[in-house]
């Protein structure tokens, strides 16, 4: 039976979100207190133990980014934090926005702590502007309380944290596009290397993690590295907090323990297809995510089971697809969303993501011909390789999935027919 834990989400709908005395009362802040008596490499230490990796998408093992950054000579100078969260499918960030601020200001407190920092910023996506004052109120409590801005908790430990509202753009998500937005520039990717630690905001060593990444340190810091690696597997520690969006009855944000099946996480978390429909497929982190049929279903979720399955985590978001659905309208809808979020900064990226919207366009009038499979694969192979950055490198991914696993609905459209009947250019009104 599939489980649901709650470590990182045990104060959503609890707790006033925002409030110090209803957050402390519920445990908030033990590990901040805990964290202030320790040597900060023993903090590093812990987080290194838990095996927690950035959950932003990348995977990124976190205690290894504090090591690298602690080992440079110039120590980071910012801590930052990824709020932009605009992978479509992907709202487990806002979750812990709107009901548990707190969590990830402990969390960045003591990043801030173990570096001696004294500036951070927490960077949210312009659509979520409607959580300005939870956000803006949990950083006055904090501050009110002590337990952030000057002398914090009587000591001689100083960290202030700055909200900065993105105007609505995916790419600002990446790291290095998010400092530019920050200091005032149109998001546009920065080259790596330099990483981040060594050259980041204001061209300063910074500290940028995504805002569930920062929310599991206070717990980490709390109970020691190893207790929380023992919720997940060996190569996986502790929770994830996964969305779940599409035909699916129980759509919403669960935090499971890692190794948990995917088919459970839908069928038994999720309570299956609605409607007595079928599975088509299924993606994996969002648009820039895997597609995959049943027969992968039995994958734990736990970053090395999905990668030896050529899957990759991402941001946690599980959209599900039944069969009443078309497979290149389902296309035509993420490449409209790359072509729109695309900075185009670099040509394969700015390019061609349109010329394969059209070349999927000419399957759902019916003109496709057999070589415009071929065409779409060197367009999705050019983009993969050459494109600056992740945007463009995973803009193709559900495409080259979706030509591997069902070329027979690409064949079909071809032939003048469409499986699901709602391909839009079929539809009887056209
Ligand atoms: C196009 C693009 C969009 C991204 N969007 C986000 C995002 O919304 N939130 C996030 O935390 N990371 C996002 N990332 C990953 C970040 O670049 C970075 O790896 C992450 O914030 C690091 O934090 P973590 O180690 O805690 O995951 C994105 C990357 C790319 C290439
Ligand atoms: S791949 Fe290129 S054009 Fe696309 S978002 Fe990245 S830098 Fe911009």
């Amino acid at each position: 039976m599939a489980k649901i834990v709650k470590l990182i989400s045990k104060n959503f709908g609890n707790i006033t979100p925002g409030s110090v005395e209803d957050y402390v009362k519920a445990g908030g802040y033990a590990g901040l207190r805990k964290a202030m008596q320790m040597d900060p490499q023993k903090i590093i230490e812990e987080v290194k133990k838990s095996n927690l990796m950035g959950r932003g998408g990348a995977g990124y093992p976190t205690g290894v980014k504090w090591e690298q950054a602690y080992a440079n000579p110039n120590k980071p100078e910012y801590v930052v934090c990824n709020g932009d969260e605009g992978e479509p499918g992907t709202y487990k960030d806002r979750f812990i926005l709107s009901k548990d601020p707190l969590r990830l200001i402990e969390g960045m407190t003591i990043a801030a702590y173990v570096f001696k920092i004294k500036e951070g910023y927490i960077y949210v996506r312009g659509e979520y502007l409607g959580l300005q004052d939870i956000i803006n109120g949990a950083i006055k409590n904090a501050e009110k309380a002590n337990y952030l801005g000057d002398n914090i908790l009587g000591s001689d430990f100083s960290f202030h944290i700055q909200v900065v509202w993105g105007a609505g753009a995916y790419v600002c998500g990446e790291n290095t596009a998010l400092l530019e937005s920050i200091e005032g520039k149109s998001g546009r990717p920065r080259k790596k290397p330099p990483y981040l630690t060594h050259v980041g905001l204001h061209q300063a060593p910074t500290l940028l993690q995504n805002v569930e990444t920062y929310s599991n340190i206070s717990y980490i810091v709390e109970h020691g590295g190893e207790e929380y690696a023992s919720y997940g597997t060996k190569y996986s520690g502790g929770t994830k907090l996964v969305c779940l969006s599409g035909n699916v009855v129980n759509r919403g944000v669960y935090e499971i323990p890692f190794g948990t099946p995917i088919r459970e996480i839908l069928y038994e978390i999720g309570g299956g297809i609605p409607n007595g429909r079928k599975l088509k497929f299924v993606q994996l982190g969002g648009s820039s995510g895997a597609c995959f049929k049943d027969d992968k279903l039995d994958t734990p979720m736990c970053y090395k089971a999905l990668r030896d399955n050529r899957l990759k985590l991402g941001s946690g978001a599980l959209l599900v697809v039944d069969d009443s659905n078309c497979v290149i309208d389902f296309l035509k809808c993420i490449t409209e969303f790359f072509i729109h979020e695309s900075c185009g900064k670099c040509t394969p990226c700015r390019e061609g993501n349109t010329r394969i919207y059209e070349t999927i366009d000419k399957f759902s009038k019916g003109e496709a011909k057999l070589e415009d499979l071929s065409t779409l694969s060197r367009l999705s192979e050019v983009m993969k390789n050459a494109s600056f950055c992740g945007l463009g490198q995973a803009a193709t991914t559900a495409l080259t999935d979706c030509m591997k696993y069902m070329k027979d609905e690409f064949l079909e459209h071809i032939d003048g027919h469409c499986r699901a009947g709602v391909c839009s250019m079929f539809s009887e009104e056209e």
